[in-house]
């Protein structure tokens, strides 16, 4: 059978995470964007803003993004490349990846968009020039496989980012416990309806590997010159990955 992985707290099959995650994410599709916002009086859209700053594209990159959700990332890149370049949105999750879609198209850009598993990537090797993932590799059930995936397509010279929940500096560790332990899933629930997703944030954020270590995971998968950003003292980092 195979290693037990984690799911917030829990340790439970592989499957069952995946599974798990799902549903997470079928249930919170339609309010995602709120949330966000709520829980973080706007800073996501720093953190993604820095990101892409960054990545630094030029016109006519070639970028993917991986659990691009409802397209945050993905809409920010598609202005950065222009015309001449190309961005594809992806997702494993419909519910996700369909409010995206109508977000960019709304936002008069049309996107590749595609259904898949950051974990066995539909694209050919060396086939892109940026890949990102943004608050998705916590989600992953075998983040080693997301990054190895990550790597494959990267063409030389291009670039991986990891924009993710880190560690928090020591000083703020206890407030933002408090926060995340007794505000978020309580948010959870008045807004999204659902308490349960959003005790599985905070407790995913606690399992997810900190900044040295996601740093060695990346070396590991292959990537040249690994560092990190930590932004809002650590709650998340920037892990960039180059490809030479
Ligand atoms: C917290 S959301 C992030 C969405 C968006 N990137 C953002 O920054 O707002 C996490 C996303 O990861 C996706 N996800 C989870 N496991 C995945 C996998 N194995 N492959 C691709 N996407 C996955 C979920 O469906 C969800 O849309």
């Amino acid at each position: 059978m195979a290693d037990p992985v984690d799911f917030g707290f829990e340790r439970v099959s592989p499957d069952e995470k995946t599974r798990r995650v799902r549903g997470v994410f079928d249930s919170v599709a339609s309010r995602y964007d709120l949330m966000n916002d709520l829980m973080s009086g706007g800073l996501h859209r720093l953190w993604k803003r820095y990101a892409v700053g960054v990545a630094a594209v030029r016109e006519g990159a070639r970028v993917l993004d991986l659990a691009g959700g409802t397209g945050d990332l993905a809409r920010l890149f598609a202005k950065a490349v222009g015309a001449t370049g190309r961005v594809v949105l992806t997702d494993i999750n419909h519910a996700m990846l369909a409010e995206g879609r109508d977000k960019l198209l709304d936002a008069g850009l049309a996107p590749g968009i595609a259904q898949c598993d950051a974990e066995a990537l539909p694209f050919p090797d060396r086939s892109f020039d940026v890949v990102s993932i943004g608050f998705g590799l916590r989600n992953v059930t075998r983040k080693e496989n997301a990054l190895a995936e990550m790597r494959r397509v990267l063409a030389p010279g291009g670039a991986a980012l990891i924009l993710e929940f880190s560690r928090v500096a020591p000083a703020l560790a206890s407030a933002y416990d408090w926060y995340s332990f007794n505000v978020l899933p309580k948010l959870g629930r008045l807004v999204a309806g659902d308490e349960a997703s959003y005790r599985y944030l905070a407790e995913s954020i606690r399992m997810h590997p900190d900044q040295e270590t996601l740093k060695a995971m990346m070396e590991r998968a292959g990537f040249d010159s690994v560092e990190y950003h930590n932004l809002t003292a650590g709650v998340v980092a920037l892990h960039v990955g180059r490809v030479y």
